[in-house]
């Protein structure tokens, strides 16, 4: 049985939780931000160490300049203030994502509660904010080309230590990988950091999934047979 160190989730289904409501898309999210929070309650109850979310794809800024906005605005309140709780429950908060184009002020608040939260080591909160897949696989290789310019490390030391250690944040593999909302992608959500992921998809949409649920999918996740490529039995 494989310990489980690090659950991923793609936070996915605001906008039809909230549509079906009969309400602005901006509901949804912000409903979705209160399962967060309870989720990560929850988890450094648990005891599981690691959580990466996905919070902002660097594909979303493809979306209306009003649901962008909202989100940056909401992210900017959930750090400030919403995130409270979390820092008193002895949650570290972190991130993985591009700075650019993000704004100031969320950049700002970003840094704040990483620096406020980071002697915490109940769960570690890494949220993926302006994060690709594969940006981050880009930004690896062009981090890893100029030690080898700068004639810091050797070209043929380059392996899969040495690139793991470079990525946006030194994190052990993720274990399990939950999407909510009933798409079956992943939406260039961790790459390098799925390879041997166990997938659970499930129909809820975010702001209806709940620490119930997520109690269940741990538990189907240690009746998986994980193989990584063995003969087991
Ligand atoms: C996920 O919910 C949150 C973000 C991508 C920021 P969506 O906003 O994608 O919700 P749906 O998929 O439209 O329902
Ligand atoms: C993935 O959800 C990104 C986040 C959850 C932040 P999307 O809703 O953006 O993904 P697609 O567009 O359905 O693939
Ligand atoms: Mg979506």
């Amino acid at each position: 049985m494989e310990e489980l160190k690090h659950i991923g989730i793609i936070m996915d289904g605001n906008g039809r939780w909230a549509k079906k409501r009969g309400l602005k898309r901006s509901f949804g999210h912000k409903e979705g931000s209160k399962t967060l929070k309870k989720l990560c309650l929850h988890l450094a109850d648990v005891g599981v160490p690691y959580l990466s979310v996905f919070a902002f794809s660097t594909e979303n800024f493809k979306r209306s300049q009003e649901e962008v906005d909202y989100l940056m605005d909401l992210f900017i309140e959930m750090f400030r203030k919403e995130f409270k709780v979390l820092d008193e429950k002895g949650v570290r908060v972190i991130f993985s994502g591009r700075k650019e184009p993000l704004r100031q002020d969320v950049l700002d608040s970003m840094a704040e509660i990483t620096e406020k939260t980071k002697n915490n080591s109940k769960l570690v909160l890494n949220i993926c904010l302006n994060y690709g897949g594969h940006s981050e696989i880009i930004d690896t290789t062009k981090k890893l080309c100029q030690q080898v310019l700068d004639g810091k490390i050797d070209i043929d030391h380059i392996d899969e230590e040495t690139f793991e250690k470079n990525l946006y944040q030194e994190l052990p593999p993720i274990d399990l990988l939950i999407r909510t909302s009933g798409e079956y992608r992943i939406s260039n959500f961790m790459l390098w950091q799925m390879s041997y992921s166990e997938f659970y998809f499930t129909d809820t949409l975010f702001p209806d999934f709940n620490s119930e649920e997520l109690d269940q999918i741990i538990e189907k996740y240690y009746q998986r047979d994980r193989k990584f490529g063995g003969v087991k039995g």
